[in-house]
């Protein structure tokens, strides 16, 4: 599905990451690519992430309460028909045509796009006032949304009490937009927002994003690092020199222990691979399964030469950083494979296969061929016929 009244350089100039911006159905022809009940099937399912939150009449006597899925099915018909949502998360990994639904949004890079979630609420139903750390765009599939938009929040907001629940104590509506059928609300991040169903079927999308923090840069750099360190220096002063007070620590010592540290962390080469494999690592890893039995490239041709088809995994993530006019590093799944010539264009196309439709082509190369069976050895590639 294709924008066709979206103004993306006016969007990034103006709105992305700096204020709201309700979009009018932008769509060429919305089609709404879930139903409700599909939805509530994957909410039963163990593997997928999923949550019931229940408000109003459904909770009041103990106001807002959550439920971690998998869902019983049964429960469904113990909902009654308000104040209640259901939120399934990733759903673009296991519906191709939601999935496809990121496809117009890739003019933000593919790294800082997490996942699509889908809730489904009756008339009433909702997640409350809250805000998100990320930025989100959200995308009304089926009936209406109420969506009020508050004040900017950070971690000083105060929030309500609850044990699972992050609501806002205070929340100010300023500004108030019905969405229905293809209507998109963008929100930066922060900004405290609620949205309520009006009436039954309110479907909604969230295209959220990924956006690293400084202490999940360093804790998880530094875990890498630390892991890798084969060559551990000690401080060391054979130039010590002489001071008056022995309970000094001096500044040549600190600068030199800074250098230490500074040194591993000012390395632009391996922070480039660590970032590369990093943000490739899969929202959920258990879902990237290598093949049964590690496939060679011999086997990996015979099977593309008598017609088996290849695809992007939909729970991998494929990635690459720019090494040189002819070379880069492909990233898929917290693995990294260096590529140059023909394999360097074949990584890149691999890397913008379009949203929800993941087949491959990989020609004759000797070099792609060894590429493409690291990727099925690694779960990333998929022969349809494997599929389960
Ligand atoms: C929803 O779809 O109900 C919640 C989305 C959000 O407010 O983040
Ligand atoms: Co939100």
């Amino acid at each position: 599905m294709k924008l066709s009244n979206f103004d993306i350089p006016a969007f990034v100039q103006d709105h992305w990451q700096k204020k709201p911006l309700m979009i009018p159905n932008p769509w060429e022809a919305w089609r709404n690519p879930l139903s409700a009940d599909e939805l509530a099937g994957l909410a039963c399912e163990e593997e997928v992430e999923s949550r019931l939150v229940t408000s109003g009449a459904e909770g009041r006597e103990t106001g807002w309460a959550l439920e971690h899925g998998p869902i019983p099915e049964q429960r469904f018909s113990t909902l009654g028909e308000s104040d209640w949502t259901l939120l399934v998360q990733a759903v673009d990994q296991y519906v191709p045509e939601v999935a496809a639904l990121i496809e117009p949004f890739r003019f933000i890079p593919d790294w800082r796009i997490d996942d699509i979630m889908v809730s489904y609420a009756a008339d009433g139903g909702g997640v409350g006032p809250h805000f998100d750390q990320y930025d989100v765009f959200l995308i009304q599939g089926a009936g209406q949304r109420r969506w009020q938009i508050g004040q900017a929040c950070d971690e000083e907001t105060l929030l309500l009490p609850h044990d699972d629940l992050r609501l806002l104590a205070e929340f100010e509506p300023q500004e108030e937009w019905i969405c229905g059928p293809g209507d998109i609300l963008y929100l930066p991040p922060g900004i405290a927002h609620n949205g309520t169903a009006v009436g039954d079927d309110c479907l909604t999308y969230s295209i959220g994003f990924r956006a690293p923090s400084t202490s999940e840069l360093i804790g998880y750099w530094s875990d890498d690092m630390l892991a890798d360190l084969v060559k551990d220096a000690r401080f060391a002063d054979p130039d010590l020199m002489l001071q008056e007070n022995p309970g000094e620590i001096r500044a040549e010592a600190l600068d030199r222990m800074h250098e230490m540290i500074r040194s591993r962390f000012d390395d632009r080469d391996a922070f480039r691979r660590w970032f590369g494999q990093y943000g490739s690592i899969p929202k959920y890893a258990e879902h990237v399964d290598a093949p049964n039995t590690e496939q060679s490239e011999t086997d990996i041709a015979a099977r593309l030469d008598a017609g088996s088809r290849l695809f992007r995994n939909p729970s991998s993530r494929f990635l690459f950083v720019r090494k040189g006019d002819n070379s880069l590093t492909l990233f898929a799944n917290g693995h990294s494979h260096d590529c140059s010539g023909a394999r360097a264009r074949f990584a890149e196309q691999l890397c913008a296969v379009p949203a929800g439709q993941g087949t491959i082509e990989p020609g004759p190369d000797e070099n792609i061929l060894s590429l493409v069976t690291a990727l099925v050895n690694q779960g990333s590639l998929v022969f349809w016929d494997d599929q389960d």
